[in-house]
């Protein structure tokens, strides 16, 4: 199925769609801002050591290890084969000092205090017990190194279209099968429970484009609506991006957390 709620196990049959999927975001300029504001929460420099878990495509952590200098090192971990793959086909030969590892976020496969900075972003709305995760972050992170995540909260989705009834259930199926659709308004929670300290948040609202919206939800309308309800879906969206008043998006959360043990 070609739906972002499949982020869970992404090998299969339809593991192409989330790389396209990936690629499509960093087009929606507010996913570019948020990646920005997680690279200056990191506070980023020469000789450091970053993780970064739930990797994707790997082009994150690419353009992290290259702030990193010749002592810093740059590890990628995913629970995906198809994307560790993808992630060393593009970052192969770079030169850059960056590895991609398969693995699990409940059980992260390093020793405690390996890492200077730890990043998990669109991650824990994947995970049925996003806490274990950030524990697990916790762990591996040196003492006054820090974890930043970042969520997009799948309960803040927005369409301004004029069928509301199809636009709520689009949001709410999609909502009800990710696993921790609120991951994103618990963040700050999660990283003290796990014992991060000088807690911060932002809050970004995000504006998406039509293109994006579709690989949100084109699976998920199809299977919802009759062809003709999500044809006259698309085209209203489609005549409010050619106008200028399409408003579709949702609240991203991005907080930052400093180790002490
Ligand atoms: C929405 S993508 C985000 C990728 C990347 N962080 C980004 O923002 O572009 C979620 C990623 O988390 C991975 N993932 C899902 N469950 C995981 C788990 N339990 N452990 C590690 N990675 C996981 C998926 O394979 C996928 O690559």
């Amino acid at each position: 199925m070609e739906d972002p709620a499949g982020f869970k196990a992404v090998d299969g049959a339809a593991a192409d769609y989330f790389v396209r999927f990936l690629d499509t975001r960093r087009s929606v300029a507010g996913e570019l801002y948020v990646k920005q504001v997680i690279k200056d929460l990191l506070d980023l420099g020469p000789g450091l050591d970053v993780l970064d878990v739930g990797s994707g495509t790997g082009d994150d952590l690419a353009e992290l290890a290259a702030m990193l200098g010749p002592g810093g090192s740059a590890t990628g971990l995913d629970l995906s084969s198809t994307m560790v793959t993808e992630a060393r086909r593009r970052t192969a030969g770079s030169g850059l000092p960056i590895e991609f590892v398969e693995g699990d976020a409940n059980e992260l496969p390093f020793e405690p205090a390996t890492f200077d900075r730890a990043r998990a972003e669109r991650v824990l709305m994947a995970l049925p017990d996003p806490q274990r995760a950030v524990h697990e972050l916790a762990r591996v992170t040196r003492p006054g190194g820090m974890v930043v995540l970042s969520e997009m909260d799948a309960g803040t989705i927005f369409v301004n279209s004029s069928n509301r009834e199809l636009t709520r259930a689009l949001v709410d199926g999609f909502a009800t099968e990710l696993p921790t659709p609120d991951a994103g308004r618990n963040l700050q929670r999660l990283l003290m429970n796990a014992g991060l300290q000088d807690v911060r948040l932002v809050s970004t609202v995000i504006q998406n484009s039509v293109a994006f919206t579709r690989m949100l939800f084109a699976d998920r309308i199809a299977r919802l609506a009759t062809e003709q309800e999500a044809d006259a879906f698309w085209a209203e969206l489609e005549q409010a991006e050619q106008e200028g008043w399409l408003c579709t998006g949702g609240t991203n959360f991005t907080a930052a957390g400093r180790a002490t043990t």
